[in-house]
């Protein structure tokens, strides 16, 4: 398919430096500016001190420098990262420059808001203005070839420069958030009955424009999450399908059973659809169809189960569902884990079932920047966790794990004998299999903060050879990511 310009493939190539002389810039650039990050990796560089030291992002931190990047929005203990932004544009990260990602993407609006919808107390005032602002970008999109625009400028006007297009998650995760908040604030509020839902097909309702074309659409070729490719993708069937799933529910509640019946048949449709994903001989979840090249282990399958599996029945462990607890995902997240092993120099190696840094997928030659290699991600690392975090709670409510013969590999790394069956809570099996899964996926977050700056923030990326930042600064991606898996680490992963 073809390439394209995306914020993921930016136009200027970056020249690796050489570790020697990398480190000697880093000498230099501490020995003047008593930087403490680059005297920390230069000495690491240097073989002198071979860990990075332990970090501070916290689940407060990270939640306050999400919101930060919103506009109009009052983060505790930090100041607002994007003033002058119309409030409740969610921008992707205050970087204006190498690389520019001042501008609100639908998927990245969506992610974050969903995370702040998922909050033990609701900011309603927050959560409303992120509305208005998606009302505009809607509107917006009328221009140009659909509802699957991507991005937009910070002042909701339509981003017309050369772009992959679309993207035809965006509708369907901003239709999920949007029915998680009608949900709390419950469905006769006039919010809901008024601007999110109306049955009309004309009305032009937030939430029910989004679900007519999530249903017709589904289906067309799309570009991925990472704006790359352009063909099917496993990431936009499965949080279209939620998306759908969750609508038909609401439909029926909001008396629109035509409505509810539609969106049913084609979240059946795309569940069958999802099944030739999975790829027996590989004995994985492919990212992608009709894109070559590369062997569709992704991160992309980590956050399309995450966000994907529908939260609201017990099916994650239904094998055609893929959901996080489901053998097809766990067998997947096994080796997608282990195609990091040993690509990226900070990982040493390391075997299972030690955790890795993670990154988008092994081919990736995107820098954050420009193209060279590609780097581990904070979204990918802490997607690996969040698979473990939300397996662990959805074993733990059904009181046992079962093992298939896909599975095993993946439970094999926990506790040696292990063979197929299912084993109860309280039994050894049961008990070294949670405890093995709770340190792995520790371990991922113990990397994540081992590579955080000094004050807690996270870029993008962290490089694969030193483990410096790398990449936009402050992405609000990464920060919702966090705060998801910890929400996930203390069984609550995203219910709504
Ligand atoms: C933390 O430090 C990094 C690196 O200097 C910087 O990019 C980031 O914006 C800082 N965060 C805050 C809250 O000051």
């Amino acid at each position: 398919m073809v390439a394209i310009v995306s914020k993921r493939r930016a136009s200027k190539p970056f020249v690796l430096l050489g570790s020697a002389g990398l480190a000697l810039i880093l000498v230099v650039l501490c020995a003047f500016s008593g930087n403490a990050e680059a005297a920390s990796i230069s000495r690491s560089l240097l073989g002198l001190k071979q860990e990075l030291s332990k970090r501070t992002t916290t689940v407060s931190y990270a939640y306050n420098r999400m919101i930060a990047n919103i506009g109009g929005a009052s983060p505790s203990g930090s100041s607002n990262q994007v003033p002058g932004v119309p409030a409740g544009t969610v921008i992707a990260a205050p970087s204006t420059a190498n690389p520019n990602y001042f501008y609100a993407w639908i998927r990245d609006a969506a992610l974050t808001m969903k995370v702040v919808v998922s909050q033990g107390t609701l900011d309603r005032t927050l959560i409303e203005n992120y509305i208005k602002v998606e009302k505009i970008h809607q509107q917006n999109s009328d221009g140009s070839a659909s509802l699957g625009e991507p991005k937009f400028n910070p002042d909701g006007s339509r981003f017309t420069g050369p772009w992959g297009r679309p993207q035809n998650d965006g509708p369907a995760l901003r239709a999920s958030t949007l029915i998680a908040y009608a949900k709390r604030i419950g469905l006769s509020d006039p919010l809901v009955t008024n601007t999110l839902y109306t049955p009309s097909l004309t009305g032009g309702s937030l939430i029910k424009t989004d679900l007519e074309y999530v249903s017709h659409h589904w289906q067309d070729s799309s570009f991925d999450l990472w704006e790359e490719v352009n063909g099917q993708h496993f990431f936009n069937q499965a949080v279209s399908r939620r998306a759908l799933l969750d609508g038909a529910k609401f439909a029926t509640s909001l008396n629109d059973p035509g409505a509810a019946s539609w969106y049913n048949q084609q979240a059946a449709s795309i569940k069958t659809s999802m099944q030739s994903f999975w790829n027996s001989g590989s004995g994985y979840v492919t990212a992608y169809q009709g894109v070559g090249g590369r062997s569709g282990l992704d991160c992309a399958v980590m956050l399309g189960a995450l966000r994907g599996w529908d939260t609201t029945t017990a099916t994650a462990v239904d094998t055609t569902e893929f959901g996080p607890a489901s053998d097809k995902i766990l067998a997947t997240h096994k080796k997608y884990v282990d195609s990091f092993r040993s690509l990226y120099g900070i990982n040493k190696g390391a075997a299972a079932p030690a955790a890795v840094a993670t990154g988008r997928y092994q081919e990736d030659v995107y820098d954050g920047v420009g193209t060279s290699r590609g780097n581990p991600w904070y979204i990918c690392t802490l997607s690996s966790a969040e698979i473990i975090n939300t397996a662990v709670s959805v074993f733990n409510s059904r009181g046992s794990i079962t093992i298939t013969s896909i599975s095993l590999p993946f439970f094999q790394q926990f506790a040696s004998g292990l063979s197929t069956g299912t084993f109860a809570a309280g039994s050894s099996q049961f008990n070294n299999i949670i405890t093995g899964m709770k340190t792995m996926s520790k371990g991922f977050v113990d990397i994540v903060q081992s590579h955080s700056w000094t004050n807690g923030s996270l870029n993008e990326e962290f490089n694969r050879d030193t483990g410096f930042n790398q990449g936009a600064r402050d992405l609000t991606w990464s920060y919702a990511a966090f705060v998801s898996n910890d929400g996930a680490a203390n069984g609550q992963f995203l219910k709504v």
